[in-house]
């Protein structure tokens, strides 16, 4: 059971190897309607129809070499085997979108696990392209966008060290601080 950050991470790339320049995601937790609900969606090549109806088939890849990747199949399963629902819709040109919901109680709904360090490290290998983070919960939310942080930092890359490392800090505390405020803790 691999924890739903690592889909996210593996569906991201999905976005960045399609030329995404600005990826969207959005993490929704509904204890109240037993939801966590999951969103990504990118401006990047999107797909047509034909490889649209494939991708959610197992055996399928449009890459040479296949390495290390959960893909669409394996995160879809995840979230059917919780009684959620998957759902992607892609313009070619224009971009993509891939949500799931999971049965939040749900004893095999994997843990998010660690959002945080999920966004640095496709901020790390990507410092140029913009990733909007938010999360919901049924009364609060917090937004995190690497475009406001490049703002700030007036020509410092995204990718440096420290700057990584205060990311990752800022969107943990943020979350803490939505969790504690809805006491989902
Ligand atoms: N966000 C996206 N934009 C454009 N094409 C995509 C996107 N996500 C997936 N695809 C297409 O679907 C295929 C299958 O994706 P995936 O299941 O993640 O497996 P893999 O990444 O290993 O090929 C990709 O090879 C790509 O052609
Ligand atoms: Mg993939």
């Amino acid at each position: 059971m691999e924890d739903l950050s690592l889909h996210v991470l593996d569906i991201a790339q999905n976005s960045l190897r399609a030329g995404a320049k600005v990826i969207s995601i959005e993490i929704r937790r509904l204890p109240g309607k037993d939801l966590l609900e999951i969103e990504v969606e990118d401006d990047g090549c999107g797909m047509d129809r034909d490889l649209l109806s494939k991708v959610t088939d197992p055996f399928f890849t449009t890459r040479k070499t296949r390495s290390v990747g959960l893909g669409l199949p394996l995160f879809k399963m995840a979230a059917e085997m919780t009684g959620g629902s998957f759902d992607i819709s892609s313009t070619p040109g224009k971009g993509t979108r891939v949500k799931a919901s999971f049965g939040f109680t749900h004893i095999d709904r994997p843990p998010l696990g660690s959002m945080s360090e999920t966004i640095v490290t496709l901020i790390q290998g990507n410092p140029d392209v913009r990733i909007r983070y938010r999360e919901v919960t049924e009364n609060a939310s917090f937004e995190f966008d690497t475009q406001e942080i490049s703002q700030i930092l007036q020509g410092v890359p995204l990718n440096e060290p420290e700057v990584l490392q205060w990311i990752k800090d800022h969107i943990d505390q943020c979350e803490q601080e939505l969790l504690n405020n809805e006491h989902l803790l």
